[in-house]
């Protein structure tokens, strides 16, 4: 499998690109407009074909570059159901699993911070969006987060994983690139060590965070994929 973790650096923003080596299709995972370029150039460098644009959840922080894809590779964008996307191609629930030429995706509905967050398992990598973060996890005081809903996906759904999974988040604001689920599950300083759902959410509580910084762009932009002024037609399924 070819694979890729790319940089965003303004909000921080891991973009992941994966491709089969046998078919040339690959996929991309939270990408980010302002890179549209970037990944052009990446996936001609490799002479990949774009399928998929995958979102870990509607983000609040960076416009996804999945409609501009769309318009100029023909992918399809997927995202969660309950994302509130419905510029999306493909509406996918718990448990769909996906082929892109060799690559197995397994979708995982894991809410706590958005509604619609999914995590994505593709061979002994889980692609963690903002639900697990290394170290940490995304904020759920908007976008219909639940600190109690949050506990129960990330303790159910991503710890009971092989321990070895590697861990792939959506963000990392310190330069740190890649974990495990045995890392998190016992250093993990929000959701580690066996910590309880009531002391988790007093930790969620209590965190005092600024109003995200781009939600009021960012948000209405990345449920219309990326294209806020144009209207798409929708293919759904899933
Ligand atoms: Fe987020």
């Amino acid at each position: 499998m070819i694979f890729r973790q790319l940089f965003e650096a303004e909000t921080c923003t891991y973009t992941y690109l994966l491709g089969c080596e046998f078919t040339q299709k690959a996929i991309l995972i939270d990408s980010v407009d302002s890179e549209y370029e970037t990944y052009i150039k990446l996936l001609n460098e490799l002479e990949l074909k774009l399928i998929y644009t995958f979102e870990t959840h509607v983000h609040a922080d960076h416009v996804t570059a999945a409609g501009h894809l769309r318009d100029t590779l023909g992918s399809k964008s997927v995202v969660h159901r309950d994302a509130g996307a419905m510029c999306a191609d493909l509406l996918v629930t718990d448990g769909v699993e996906l082929q892109v030429g060799e690559i197995e995706i397994k979708v995982l509905h894991t809410p706590g911070h958005t509604s619609g967050c999914t995590s994505f398992v593709i061979e002994d990598r889980l692609f963690s969006g903002d639900s697990l973060l290394i170290n940490g996890c995304g904020r759920t005081d908007f976008q219909q987060g639940d600190s109690a809903t949050m506990y129960d996906s990330v303790t159910e759904k991503l710890f009971t994983l092989p321990p070895d999974t590697l861990v792939y988040p959506g963000h990392n604001y310190s330069g740190i690139t890649i974990s495990t689920i045995a890392q998190e599950k016992a250093l993990n300083a929000r959701l580690g060590n066996n910590i309880s759902k009531e002391a988790f959410i007093k930790i969620m509580d209590n965190l005092d965070l600024a109003y995200p910084k781009h939600i009021d762009r960012a948000l209405p932009a990345n449920q219309s994929c990326g294209q806020p002024n144009k209207s798409t037609t929708a293919v759904r399924q899933g």
